[in-house]
């Protein structure tokens, strides 16, 4: 095994070097502190390995990302949203026998439970679905009796699982339809997707059949999110699980923590910033000078990333979808051809060049969801439910471990030294 020295005030330790099935290497650091009194600090975690994870894989400098060893380009291609779940929480394809004992489990799990429905009447029509998403979310473990029941040993993983993983959708078509003023529709006998256009879009009176090809967009951008290694939302899952916290709680806090713009967020954030352009006339040359300025807050939202110095594969895949989506239905959108132009613009400009920012899983998603029909403020619960058997699989990983070890970070203290109180009347 190679290590690593540091040295420090005329001592010097060595660390173990640990390398992942990638060859990607690490330190492990873990008796640091014991060894030198000395922490690490690593503001925003860029050089930080959180923990071991066998569920996805990614070479941000080469554009690569797979799930359980499978390019995202194959299960893009060829599976479907719920295999492709299967395949992320339980680490191989399903043979048939696993496929329809997963689906029924899924079909049994699809109804929320009655009494939650007078839940969504309590929020006002104009709540932030994200905000409706993750109450609801925490809401179902009170209605989940492997939750409920919660004793050592008395935890049912597949159940729960599928509870989450089917009824995230119903309850996402719940909050569009209350907030539309429309009666929330029973799941029917669709597959997982069309399912949830069925919930989403289908009024009592009348039949409506879900649009093959939509369905199939949406499977594959279900897929395409379906997981993305230790990025925001997952690491504050795994963080909350990481206390013993129950499924339905890790998840509800990953859903608050995708909802920032700079995470899922973006989703929305690009059309709007799109629909600003266009409204504004402003060209894409002047607009990527305002955001290029050195003080400037603004950014162009769905380009840039954390990992991928390169092209984000999601993208490319989305992009090739967006024209597909858009030819099959017809419609001719404007903000497609604005983002191209500050696709082609950006990727010219030395700024993004040196940067190494490139468009990412956002830039052309919402452009898909618009076709489909997604409202604006629903965007970031299609990446919530997109990344749920991400979450999950990170959840299980955690209830897995045969030694559950909390995630708590130190700090380095900046604030004041010791002083003392001062009595009200002494203050100035
Ligand atoms: N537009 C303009 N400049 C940018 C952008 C952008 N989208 N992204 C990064 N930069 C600049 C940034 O200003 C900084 O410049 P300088 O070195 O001169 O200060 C440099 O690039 C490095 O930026 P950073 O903020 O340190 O990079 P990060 O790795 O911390 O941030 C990011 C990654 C995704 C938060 C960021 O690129 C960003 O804000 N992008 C726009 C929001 C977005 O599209 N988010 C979705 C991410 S993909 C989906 C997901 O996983 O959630």
């Amino acid at each position: 095994m190679s290590t690593a020295r540091l040295e420090y005030n005329g001592n010097s330790w060595e660390f173990p070097v640990i390398e992942g099935s990638e060859k990607e290497l690490g330190i492990d650091i873990s008796d640091l502190r014991s060894k030198t009194g000395l922490i690490t600090l690593d503001e925003g975690y860029g050089n930080t390995g959180s923990c071991r994870s066998a569920i996805s894989y990614i070479d941000g400098d080469q554009g690569i990302l797979r799930y359980r060893g499978i390019p995202i380009e194959q299960l893009a291609e060829q599976s479907n949203f719920m295999e492709t779940a299967w395949l992320l929480i339980y680490g191989w394809l399903p043979n048939e026998e696993e496929r329809k004992g997963f689906s029924e489990l899924l079909t049994k799990h699809q109804m929320i439970h009655e009494s939650m429905r007078s839940h969504f009447q309590g929020f006002p029509n104009n709540a932030p679905p994200m905000a409706i998403l993750s109450a609801m979310i925490n809401a179902l473990g009170c209605f989940s009796p492997e939750v409920l029941g919660y004793e050592e040993g008395e935890f049912n993983f597949e159940e729960s699982a599928a509870r989450l993983l089917s009824q995230v959708r119903s309850i996402a078509a719940a909050t569009y339809k209350m907030s539309i003023g429309q009666p929330m529709m029973y799941p029917r006998e669709f597959k997982y997707c069309e399912n949830f256009l069925h919930m989403m879009f289908s009024v009592p009176h009348g039949r409506y059949t879900p649009d093959p090809d939509v369905a199939r967009a949406l499977n594959q951008f279900m897929i395409l999110h379906a997981d993305h290694e230790q990025n925001c939302s997952t690491s504050t899952v795994r963080m909350v699980a990481s206390s013993g916290a129950n499924m339905f709680a890790s998840c509800a806090a990953g859903v608050c923590s995708l909802w920032g713009p700079l995470h899922g967020g973006a989703n929305m954030a690009v059309i709007q910033m799109l629909e600003e352009i266009r409204t504004s006339g402003i060209c894409a040359k002047d607009y990527m000078e305002k955001v290029k300025q050195k003080d400037s807050k603004l950014r162009l939202m769905g380009f840039g990333h954390r990992v991928y110095r390169n092209f984000d594969p999601r993208s490319r895949i989305l992009q090739k979808t967006a024209d597909v989506i858009l030819a099959k239905l017809n419609i001719s959108d404007p903000l497609l051809d604005i983002a191209r132009h500050l696709e082609e613009v950006a990727l010219k400009d030395s700024y993004f060049i040196d940067r190494k920012l490139y468009p990412n899983v956002d830039f052309y998603s919402g452009i898909i969801l618009r076709a489909m029909g997604i409202p604006l403020n629903m965007f970031t619960v299609m990446f919530a439910i997109g990344r749920m058997p991400g979450w999950i699989a990170n959840y299980k990983e955690i209830h897995d471990a045969t030694r559950l070890k909390i995630s708590r970070p130190r700090q380095i203290y900046t604030g004041e030294t010791k002083r003392d109180y001062v009595p009200r009347e002494e203050r100035g």
